[in-house]
């Protein structure tokens, strides 16, 4: 009487959309919860080594703070998990497990709490909404966030577009990533970058692939986390013009996804591009297609 969840990997931002916009991409964790007699961890895959098999595991304080909200204890759990999304990496493999935890949670006790509620403890775990909601809802969501409760939309993405990811093989973990942001922006930015998020979701929604390029631009995250990503701004400069849409760091980075629009050819050029740009900073990388 377990359940099974698999959980969609997510890219945040999509460039100008800071802690607003989100997108669920085709690379998954699987969570299986059942009631126990004594908690127990079953991990496999490279991406759980050190992760913590006892009390102090996220998806068990994360289940448990399901129980506690529903009124329901059930203290003792085996937990399975699987993931083939990379840690550390800006492809939401943190807000996936909080939302495979907290659904595989709810749905073990009946699914007392709703998916609004579920997205508002995710938001709360994570302090912002794009990659909770992505990997929640799947598609690509628009969301805000008022410390207590997230409010969004949820967008089909265009039938056209595809995604390339460059995955290059160092971590960086988003903490550092944001302390590198200012406190402050000045209004030329924010205005900027409120320009360009509404575009690009007012694009994404109407399908209009042509507007990505001048959408999928951002002056208040990416310029500040370019020297922990080296290679970044030569791409972002350049992928353009090698058959991308658009280009952005992913989330907190260091991934970088640049959207494409899947009926082009020049698909496979443009991965080569960009390992060939990542190991001319002297960094390997893996590059590969997504929904
Ligand atoms: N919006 C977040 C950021 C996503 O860019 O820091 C990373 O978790």
């Amino acid at each position: 009487q377990g359940v099974r969840v698999k959980v969609p990997a997510s890219t945040a931002n999509l460039g100008p959309g800071f802690d607003t916009l989100g997108m669920a991409l085709s690379l998954y964790s699987w969570i299986e919860l059942k009631p126990a007699d004594r908690t127990e961890f079953h991990l496999y895959g490279d991406e759980m080594k050190g992760v913590p098999v006892d009390k102090s595991n996220l998806i068990y304080k994360v289940a448990q703070m399901v129980f506690d909200e529903a009124g329901e204890s059930v203290p003792e759990l085996e937990i399975s998990m699987y993931s083939d999304i990379p840690l550390a990496r800006g492809l939401g493999s943190s807000a996936s497990a909080i939302v495979g935890a907290l659904f595989a949670a709810n749905a073990l006790i009946g699914s007392p709490l709703s998916e609004a509620k579920l997205f508002d403890m995710a938001t709360a775990l994570e302090k912002h909404p794009d990659n909770v909601g992505a990997s929640l809802f799947g598609g690509i969501i628009t969301a805000v966030w008022d410390g207590k409760h997230a409010d969004y939309i949820r967008i089909d993405p265009p039938a056209r577009l595809g995604t390339v990811v460059v995955i290059p093989d160092f971590h960086l973990a988003t903490s550092k990533a944001r302390e590198a942001l200012p406190a402050q922006v000045n209004l030329a930015d924010a205005v900027y970058n409120i320009s360009r998020s509404s575009l690009m979701t007012a694009a994404l929604s109407a399908g209009r692939l042509d507007l990505v390029r001048a959408a999928m631009q951002d002056r208040i995250h990416q310029p500040y986390r370019a020297p922990l990503v080296p290679g970044m701004p030569r791409i972002l400069a350049e992928a353009p013009d090698q058959g991308a849409l658009g280009v952005a760091l992913s989330g907190a980075g260091p991934t970088i996804i640049a959207f494409v629009d899947r009926d082009d050819r020049r698909v496979d050029d443009l991965k080569a591009y960009l390992v060939k740009a990542m190991e001319a900073e002297g960094i390997s990388a893996s590059c590969f297609c997504l929904d």
